[in-house]
This record gives C-alpha cells, sequence and structure tokens, in this order.
C-alpha cells in the first residue's frame, strides 16, 4: 500500500491521545487561513459600537425578507428580526443594517454573543471535520470532549457519572424522561412545579404548565403540579409545598416516575427559591424512590457555578440532569443507578460538529476564566445590572407600580433572578403592557422578552460571556427611552 498523502498527518497529541481538531485544521496553512479570516472579521465588526438605526437604502429589501419569512411560516414572528450575520458582543446587526443589543441571545443560546473571534475559530476549524452531522452510530473525538466536561463538572458535587448528548433540549428532556421511567419501571404518572416549562414535544408541552403550548394536543402525560416557592410567604411556602407532596405520594403510592424541577424557573418568571425549599422536597422523593431530575436547559451556566444545584449545594439528591442553550449541543446526565438499559438512547443526529466545538469552547473559556465564584463575572454583571435597575426604578417610579401576584399580594421587589438571569417588572407586570413594551424596545435597540405567567417580567438574558458590566448603562437607557414612549 502506498503511503497517503504527505500532508495528512497524524493530528496532535492532546490530553486524550486525540486531538479535538480535524486534521486539516492543524495544518500551518490552514492556521494561518484562519488567522487572516478572523483578522477580517474584527476589522469589519469594529465599526459595531453603538445602537444605530436602519440604513435608508435596505428599508425596502428588509421589508422584502420579512414578508418572505412571514408567508414561509404561515403568520408573522415575534420581532421583524432578520439578523445580518454579524455583530460585535453584546451587539448585533440586522439585515436592514440596524444595530441592536441582544439581551436575549436566541434565548440564552449566544452566551459569547454575535461574531465572537473565539467561537468562530472554533466553527471554523469544525468546518474542516469531515462531516457536518454526528451520530450515536458513528462519531469524532467530539462528543466526548463535551460530554467529558460537563461530567466531569456536575460529578464533583453529585452523583452524576453519564452523559447522553442531544440536539435540542426538548429531546434531552425526552430522553430524561424514558430514563425515569425505566428505572421506576413505567410509573405512569410524574410531578412538576406549576409554570415550568420543558420544550415542545407532545410529552414536554403537556408537562410544561402554559395552557396554549398545548391547546388541542392530546393529554399523554399524568402530571401532580406543585406550588412553586412564594417569597411572599417565606417558609410557609416550603410547609405548604411539602404538604401537597405527601399528599401526592399517599394518593398514588408508586406510581410516579420523577419530580422533574427547574432549580430556577425560567419562562416560569426567573423565580429563585431558596435551598431549604428544594431541599425539602428532594428529601421526600429520595425516601419514596421517586427519581430527582433537575431541568437545567435555561439555568445551566448562569449562576455562580455552572449548575445552578451546584450554586445552591443539592447535588447529593440529584438523579438526572438535563442542559442546553448555551452548551450549543444539549445533553442529559444520569447517575450509575438511572443508567438504562441497552436500547433505550440513540438517535440518527446527536448534533452537528460546529455545534461541538463551539460548545467546547464556550464551555472551557467559561470554566477556566474566572466567570464562576462570588467575585467572578458573573456576579459582576449581575451587581452591574442591578445597579442600573436600582437607578431606574429610584429616578422612574412613575415606571414601576405595585406588582400583584397570584395570590392578590404585592411582590417584594421589581428588580429579581439571579446570575446571568436578569429580571425587572415596569409597568405593574402586565401583559398587554410588557408585550407592547418590548416591541418599542426592539424599535429602540434593545431585544429582550417576558418570563412569568402573571404577573409578567421583562427577562434578560444578556451573553455574560462577553458583556461589559459598563454596557449596562447604555442598555438600560435604552429601556428608559423605549419606557417613556409607553407613557
Ligand atoms: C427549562 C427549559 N427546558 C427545556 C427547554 C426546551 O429546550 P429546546 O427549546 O432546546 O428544546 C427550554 C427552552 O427554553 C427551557 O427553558
Amino acid at each position: 500500500m502506498t503511503a497517503g498523502p504527505s500532508h495528512i498527518e497524524a493530528p496532535a497529541i492532546g490530553a486524550h491521545g486525540l486531538s479535538h481538531l480535524p486534521v486539516l485544521a492543524t495544518l500551518p496553512a490552514v492556521r494561518s487561513a484562519i488567522e487572516s479570516i478572523l483578522a477580517e472579521l474584527r476589522r469589519t465588526q469594529a465599526s459595531i459600537t453603538e445602537v444605530r438605526p436602519a440604513d435608508p437604502s435596505k428599508v425596502q429589501s428588509y421589508a422584502a425578507w420579512l414578508k418572505r419569512n412571514n408567508e414561509l411560516r404561515g403568520r408573522a414572528t415575534m420581532y421583524p428580526y432578520v439578523g445580518a450575520g454579524i455583530g460585535n458582543g453584546a451587539l448585533v446587526q440586522l439585515a436592514d443594517g440596524s444595530v441592536k443589543w441582544d439581551m436575549i441571545n436566541g434565548i440564552g443560546v449566544n452566551m459569547f454573543g454575535h461574531s465572537d473571534p473565539r467561537m468562530v475559530e472554533a466553527a471554523l476549524e469544525s468546518a474542516l471535520s469531515d462531516v457536518c452531522m454526528q451520530g450515536h452510530l458513528q462519531h469524532n473525538v467530539d462528543i466526548l470532549e463535551i460530554a467529558e466536561i460537563l461530567t466531569a463538572q456536575a460529578s464533583r458535587t453529585s452523583r452524576l457519572r453519564h452523559c447522553f448528548v442531544t440536539n435540542s433540549g426538548c429531546m434531552a428532556n425526552e430522553n430524561a424522561l424514558k430514563i425515569c421511567q425505566q428505572k421506576t419501571h413505567g410509573a405512569p404518572r410524574i410531578i412538576a412545579f406549576a409554570d415550568c416549562f420543558m420544550g415542545r414535544s407532545t410529552t414536554m408541552s403537556q408537562i410544561g404548565d402554559t395552557a396554549a403550548y398545548r391547546q388541542g394536543l392530546v393529554q399523554n402525560i399524568l402530571v401532580d403540579y406543585m406550588p412553586f416557592y412564594d417569597p411572599t410567604l417565606g417558609p410557609r411556602s416550603t410547609e405548604i409545598a411539602v404538604w401537597h407532596l405527601k399528599q401526592m405520594i399517599e394518593r398514588y403510592p408508586k406510581q410516579h416516575s420523577c419530580f422533574i424541577m427547574e432549580v430556577v424557573q425560567g419562562e416560569g418568571g426567573f423565580n429563585v427559591p431558596p435551598r431549604e425549599f428544594l431541599e425539602a422536597l428532594m428529601r421526600i422523593c429520595r425516601d419514596a424512590s421517586i427519581p430527582v431530575w433537575v431541568d437545567e436547559i435555561q439555568s445551566f451556566g448562569r449562576t455562580e457555578n455552572m449548575f445552578a444545584f451546584e450554586t445552591m449545594g443539592l447535588g447529593e439528591f440529584i438523579d438526572v440532569a438535563t442542559v442546553g442553550k448555551l452548551t450549543q449541543v444539549c445533553a442529559c446526565l444520569f447517575t450509575e443507578d438511572l443508567n438504562p438499559g441497552p436500547g433505550l438512547l440513540a438517535g440518527t443526529f446527536s448534533s452537528s460538529t460546529s455545534a461541538y466545538h463551539v460548545g467546547r469552547r464556550a464551555l472551557e473559556i467559561l470554566r477556566d476564566e474566572g466567570y464562576y465564584g462570588a467575585d467572578g463575572r458573573i456576579a459582576q454583571l449581575n451587581k452591574a445590572f442591578r445597579a442600573c435597575a436600582e437607578d431606574l426604578v429610584r429616578r422612574r417610579p412613575e415606571f414601576f407600580p405595585p406588582v400583584i401576584n397570584g395570590f392578590g399580594r404585592p411582590i417584594q421587589s421589581v428588580i429579581g433572578g439571579i446570575g446571568g438571569m436578569m429580571r425587572l417588572t415596569p409597568l405593574g407586570g402586565k401583559k398587554d403592557a410588557l408585550n407592547a413594551l418590548l416591541k418599542v424596545m426592539f424599535e429602540e435597540g434593545v431585544i429582550a422578552l417576558t418570563c412569568g405567567h402573571g404577573p409578567y417580567h421583562l427577562r434578560l438574558l444578556p451573553p455574560f460571556g462577553v458583556m461589559q458590566p459598563a454596557q449596562f448603562k447604555s442598555v438600560f437607557a435604552v429601556i428608559e427611552c423605549a419606557l417613556d414612549r409607553m407613557k
């Protein structure tokens, strides 16, 4: 057999004997081409430094894009958003030339913002791999690298040891549910919190507690809902929840496959319970042999540790955890004890090679570059957000009338959330008013969303990988301007 072309050499040897880079991406000529592309990227994005209105010469073509978008989709999307494919950190340029602060990032996906050279570099390297999509039958080293980072982080404070990677949060949740059901021999019920959100498959839409998301769907799972923590009730809230949980377990003995919990509720309102609340419920589950599954698809990476369960010191109770969004690839982690039988978990696609490379790079930077801990970059960013929010609330109280919760009591603070999950509750937390505000904010140059089911809140998932604390001043100037327009 003749030797192959001389430029195809063995990859550099990494910690595990294999480089995570495709062979081509290690070649000097390719490295220098990638450097040239990154230099062009830096030059191009350097002009994106502040919010900008649309370029008048592009308004017509942009309207045509939106029309096509709406026709294809069958309805208008929430925002008239078509990205230009370029940005600079927290600033994104749209196809009409306008520039906006992106405070939602694909609902928490792009936490290094737009056009981050490190992420672009990882994506360029991934493009030199032999395949675009990888699967569970055949995969490259990439899937192992990312699964290893996740399990290494998780196993520091929990019994989670295994990781099954997939390509959406919803699919990670489907896998978690299957694992729990198999472990409990097909127990037909599950326990979930009121206001939870878990994704859009038929089963997850059933469990997720938003009526509109399951309208017209056939009920395919039995869900027992628990009240989430209500800070206005304090410790009484824990007593009430414990009472509910015990009742359910007595009512349906051995019929629950799991208790699914978001450690911090995302869509439900960026609700942060105290440790004692979750611990009390997790202990009851443990005593009743009901697996505890935490859905960290929105909270993962965003608190003072990678896993929110770690931040809350609850690792010992966790049987299954799901992660997604900022990881780029999604995953279900589980303990030795819950390792399912062969055949239960598989799939044609696990994820794309670029998602593996970008996700890995993102996780390594987060893990190694000072993001976590009480003084980490995430904590600093949250401090900056709070300072700006407090300043706005103090100077402009007219935007912040009392907000009444579901029990008819005023909420304790119009500023909330944790770490990189930030919320603000102007305009009394009224749904229509907040939806109208989002539209005006978009026009003025800030992209955000709401969360909560009444009261509603402004939800910010800033790209904490790159955002500078000082940038919140500019973001809040736009929010204030938008609130002024609401008068
Ligand atoms: C807590 C939680 N679980 C699951 C999902 C579903 O993830 P995906 O949209 O990737 O399927 C989401 C998405 O917002 C989420 O916030």
